[in-house]
């Protein structure tokens, strides 16, 4: 495995983590060995202390010094400025080298922990030494972060140079929501169980709600993030994945092209958005100062390091999303991702239609929360499923009561930073769970109608909501429009 920008954050946050719980699985092959790529000069001695003393810090008490001498010992090291074509004649003798001392089978897995603008360039120059090229027994893949471009135009150039070199197989758009154990469960829960499947279509849900809420601000973010926004940075990749996921039809087998063919069929059907629609179908909002909910005083987004004085860049973004298709004609999907949230929360709900509860005439049934199965994807991954119960007593009461199923009290709390089941499938030629490049370019058509009216409109109300809050009050219309509401989300479910 061939790290380019091994010096940097990603890598001594996730993927030398990643790794090293994947040792500790044993889940890497004997002959795996890893070669870092940046300018720092150091050699692998210096670069193994450095791993060693950030993965620590890191990995806090999942450390185990013996699983970490198993892996140290893998590292490797090579300075090199990856824009200059003499590095990479150097790596191809280095990875002769390390191929002959280790027995790695000339296999590579080059992941690319660089700033996007550099994806192009190391592809090309990867494939002027002949690093790409496949032969009959060894394959070379190629992980690339997001963003996938910053608009359908750039994500199609960015396809685009990425083919000039490489086959579509061989690339590996990670999206680190993938490897979430409840967002693959979505898969397993809904056609692995009988009962569940004949519920999932326009008959029964009523509407099914996303939220991916953050209360993290933009951090060290914020000359990037101004460019961007709170639409372009989380929908087309994390919010539109789960929609994916929610919506697909049952693939033919879990093989990568099947299931990522019937992800793309999904975003194919969501419905166009004109642009009277986005006004009225797309909220967005920017937050002022506020208090968190542990009381920590935070000032205006529009005071970040890096961001605008006067910015008019979303920080949060909401939408009602149709579906032209059999299975979900008429049930709305509302999406909503935010910055400076009551707290750090990402859930699904599907919301069933009411039962008509003629029969409990006096049961005050209109009170009645609907019901609702809700996938916790963090924090505490789970599923509850919320229904009508009879309250004790001589009266006929209905009240809603919740099952809870909690990952953690079935199986533990495995440390995991995300990235290990990625990192594995991608080890084992398994694309299921990354991005096709069409799938990229869909969710970029999806949002782009949406902000291209937002440009051409700049909002003038900003900000319009207090960080510490759930977000802006027209998001709440949004739902209320047509009389629904999110889904009330407890401080105590959120971290
Ligand atoms: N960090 C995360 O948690 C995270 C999460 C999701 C996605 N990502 C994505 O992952 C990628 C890496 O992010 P990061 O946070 O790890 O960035 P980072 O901390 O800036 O690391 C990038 C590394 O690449 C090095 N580098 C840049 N240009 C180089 C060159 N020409 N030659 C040699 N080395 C060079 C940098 O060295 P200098 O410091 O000397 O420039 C730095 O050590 C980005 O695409 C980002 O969007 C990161």
């Amino acid at each position: 495995m061939i790290i380019f920008g091994a010096g940097g954050d990603l890598t001594k946050r996730k993927l030398i983590p990643a790794l090293f719980h994947l040792c500790h699985g044993k889940l890497l092959p004997e002959s795996f060995a890893v070669v870092g790529v940046d300018r720092l000069e150091m050699d692998d001695h210096a670069f193994r202390d450095m791993m060693e003393s950030d993965v620590q810090g890191n990995l806090g008490a999942a450390w185990d010094p013996a699983t970490w001498a198993r892996l140290r010992e893998r590292l490797h090291y090579m300075q090199g400025d990856i824009k200059d074509q003499g590095a990479y004649q150097t790596l191809c003798e280095r990875l002769s080298q390390i191929d002959a001392e280790r027995g790695t089978d000339g296999n590579y897995l080059f992941y690319l922990a660089v700033p996007p603008m550099l994806f192009a360039d190391i592809t090309r120059l990867l494939g002027a030494v002949g690093l790409t090229s496949e032969g009959a027994s060894d394959w070379r893949r190629v992980i690339i972060e997001k963003p996938f471009g910053s608009d359908l135009d750039s994500a199609k150039a960015l396809n685009g140079m990425l083919h000039e070199t490489l086959d579509e197989g061989q690339i590996y758009r990670i999206d680190h929501y993938l490897g979430k154990e409840t967002v693959q469960n979505i898969m397993v829960f809904r056609f692995s169980n009988g009962f569940i499947e004949p519920l999932w279509n326009r008959q029964h849900i009523d509407h099914v709600q996303i939220t991916v809420a953050e209360s993290v601000g933009v951090e060290h973010r914020g000359a990037y993030y101004d460019t961007a926004g709170a639409l372009r940075d989380m929908i087309p990749n994390h919010l539109l994945v789960l929609l994916g996921f929610l919506g697909m039809e049952p693939p033919n087998s879990f093989e990568s092209d099947a299931v990522r063919d019937e992800i793309n069929k999904v975003l194919d059907a969501v419905h166009p958005l004109t642009p009277e629609q986005v006004l009225t179908n797309a909220v967005r909002g920017q937050y002022g100062d506020g208090v968190m909910t542990n009381g920590e005083q935070v000032s205006a987004y529009r005071l970040s390091p890096g961001v605008a004085a006067g910015s008019r860049t979303e920080t949060y973004a909401a939408l009602k999303l149709t579906l032209d298709n059999w299975r979900w004609a008429g049930v709305p999907f509302y999406l909503r991702t935010g910055k400076r949230l009551h707290g750090q929360y990402t859930e699904v709900v599907i919301q069933f239609k009411r039962a008509p509860t003629i029969m409990f005439k006096d049961a005050d049934t209109a009170q009645m929360s609907p019901d609702m199965l809700v996938l916790r994807i963090q924090p505490n991954e789970g599923i509850q499923m919320s229904f009508g119960a009879k309250i004790p007593g001589p009266r006929m009461r209905v009240g809603t009561v919740n099952m809870d199923f909690c990952y953690a009290d079935y199986f533990g709390n495995a440390p995991a930073t995300g990235y290990e089941t990625l990192i594995y499938d991608c080890m084992n030629g398994d694309a299921t769970l990354f991005k096709h490049a069409e799938t990229v370019e869909k969710g970029w058509e999806i949002v782009e109608s949406v902000q291209d009216v937002w440009s051409a409109l700049p909002a003038r109300d900003f900000p319009n909501y207090a960080a510490g809050s759930w977000g802006p009050p027209g998001a709440d219309d949004l739902l209320k429009n047509d009389g629904r509401h999110w889904r009330r989300i407890r401080s105590s479910e959120t971290s």
